[in-house]
């Protein structure tokens, strides 16, 4: 089924900005994380019913060096330090997806930073069903 995408520029920001000084964003634009460890974004979604699903974060990472997150879903870490590693440019956007479950009703999903270069630039987050999941791209 078609996944629901929610931009990051629309979400709660927690020390980043939006920013639109690179090309190939969806939206009106991008957050770009502050360079500091615990900088995040927080994306309130909607679930039609308990269970699993596919959590894509679209993201770009211009620097030789991986930009890992945790990802929490209602407050809990349910994956850490998930790998963003190196894009061809800030330009150049790849994806990388994890298994989540989330609740019936509304949900919040957060990414955070885990080292002081901050997180990668992020566009966007896609929920979809768990077929949905999509193969890392570089
Ligand atoms: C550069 C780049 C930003 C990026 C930043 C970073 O300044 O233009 O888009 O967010 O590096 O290292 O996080």
């Amino acid at each position: 089924s078609a996944a629901t995408d929610y931009q990051a520029e629309d979400a709660k920001i927690s020390q980043g900005t939006v920013a639109t000084n690179h090309t190939g964003y969806s939206g009106t634009g991008f957050v770009d994380y502050t360079n500091v460890k615990g900088s995040s974004v927080e994306f309130t979604v909607a679930a039609a019913a308990a269970g699993p699903a596919s959590l894509t974060l679209r993201y770009a990472n211009g620097t030789g060096t991986d930009r890992p997150m945790d990802l929490s879903v209602n407050g809990t870490v349910v994956a850490s330090a998930v790998s963003f590693p190196a894009t061809a440019d800030w330009n150049t956007w790849a994806s990388k997806s994890v298994g989540v479950t989330l609740k019936a009703g509304s949900n919040t999903i957060r990414a955070t930073a885990t080292t002081a270069n901050g997180g990668p630039n992020l566009d966007r987050i896609s929920l979809g069903t768990p077929s949905d999941t999509q193969a890392p791209t570089r």
